[in-house]
């Protein structure tokens, strides 16, 4: 969906002038697609992992001052642009979120984010802040371990799984990924087996999103990037996760709508929409795309342009 991303937001990034942020960097893909294509661009690149960091800025080097590489969590946006001098309402023209983990992350087993193979539970995007995977298993209370399991990774399985926990981590406590994969293969029933792949991937999911608190963070994200563009200005965000869509779907589609009370025969400029969706509800991948690369399959675009400026 690289494609779509840079056509949905060219009429904002071939303005002279343009700056454009890329929320998630990761290894620079969409970075170096959006440099190459959009010459006069300025790009400011954001993540909150140090290795994504340096492997994206050997990659975008070749563009030197034209990307600026920052250590921050996505939610800092506004700070981010006070200290680079760019106002953080209606400073830039074009901002991108790529959301959840990067195939680095995932393929470094070290990370501990996979569930194929066995390493400690970490899943920390920044490993230098923050719990780890093992600690939220080992220590958080059996119901908030059940409201996370069903909230972020759907589990239908949710309580028989953290009472295999709750048992086991009294016994010894976690620290690797192989033996919550073997707790969860022996801890649920054979039917639920036979569907949605292998069993522990919507746990690793669930767990992923409270160790980065990944929901907070967008529902804090969303609104600051919308207020971050300039009139004209467009927004994209590709996502994975139903919870994650609703989200940008609500920011949007508040934007979208007036806010005026009803029955008002004009309508005042304060209440008209700041926002225009550029995308009918949510775009999917296409079968080529999916059958290229299995994990764009979750993949929900969605992407809209500012169209009025925030009343003061
Ligand atoms: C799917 S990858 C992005 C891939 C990227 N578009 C590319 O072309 O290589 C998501 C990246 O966002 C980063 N990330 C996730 N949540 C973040 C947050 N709240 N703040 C900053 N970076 C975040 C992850 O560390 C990861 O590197």
């Amino acid at each position: 969906m690289l494609r779509r991303c840079l056509d949905l937001l060219a009429p904002a990034l071939e303005r002279p002038g343009a700056v454009v942020v890329d929320c998630t960097l990761g290894l620079g893909g969409h970075s170096e697609a959006m440099l190459t294509r959009f010459p006069e661009v300025r790009l400011i690149g954001l993540d909150r992992d140090k290795e994504a960091l340096r492997l994206s800025g050997e990659r975008l080097a070749p563009f030197g001052e034209r990307a600026t590489l920052v250590h921050a969590v996505y939610d800092e946006l506004p700070e981010v642009l006070d200290r680079l001098g760019i106002p953080r309402v209606h400073g830039v023209q074009g901002v991108l979120f790529d959301l959840g983990v990067s195939s680095m992350q995932l393929d470094e087993a070290d990370r501990g984010f996979a569930y194929a193979q066995d390493a400690p539970l970490d899943m920390r995007m920044d490993q230098s802040t923050g719990i780890s995977a093992a600690e939220v298993l080992n220590t958080y209370p059996p119901g908030e371990l059940v409201r996370i399991l069903r909230a972020y990774g759907e589990e239908k399985q949710a309580k028989r799984i953290v009472s295999a926990v709750v048992r086991e981590r009294q016994r010894e406590p976690f620290t690797n990924s192989a033996r919550l994969v073997q707790l969860i293969r022996d801890a649920l029933p054979q039917a639920a087996k036979r569907t949605g792949g292998n069993p522990a991937k919507r746990t690793f999911q669930a767990l992923r999103i409270e160790v980065n608190g990944e929901l907070s963070v967008l529902e804090r994200a969303i609104p600051a990037a919308v207020k971050a563009l300039a009139v004209g200005g467009r927004i994209g965000v590709l996502s994975y996760h139903s919870l994650e869509d609703r989200l940008v779907k609500q920011v949007f589609a508040a934007g979208a709508a007036s806010t005026a009370p009803p029955g008002l025969p004009v309508v005042p400029e304060e209440y008209q929409p700041r926002l225009k969706l550029l995308t009918r509800g949510a775009e999917l991948p296409t079968e080529e795309e999916i059958a290229e690369n299995r994990r764009a399959a979750p993949a929900r675009f969605r992407g809209a342009e500012r169209v009025r400026e925030d009343v003061k």
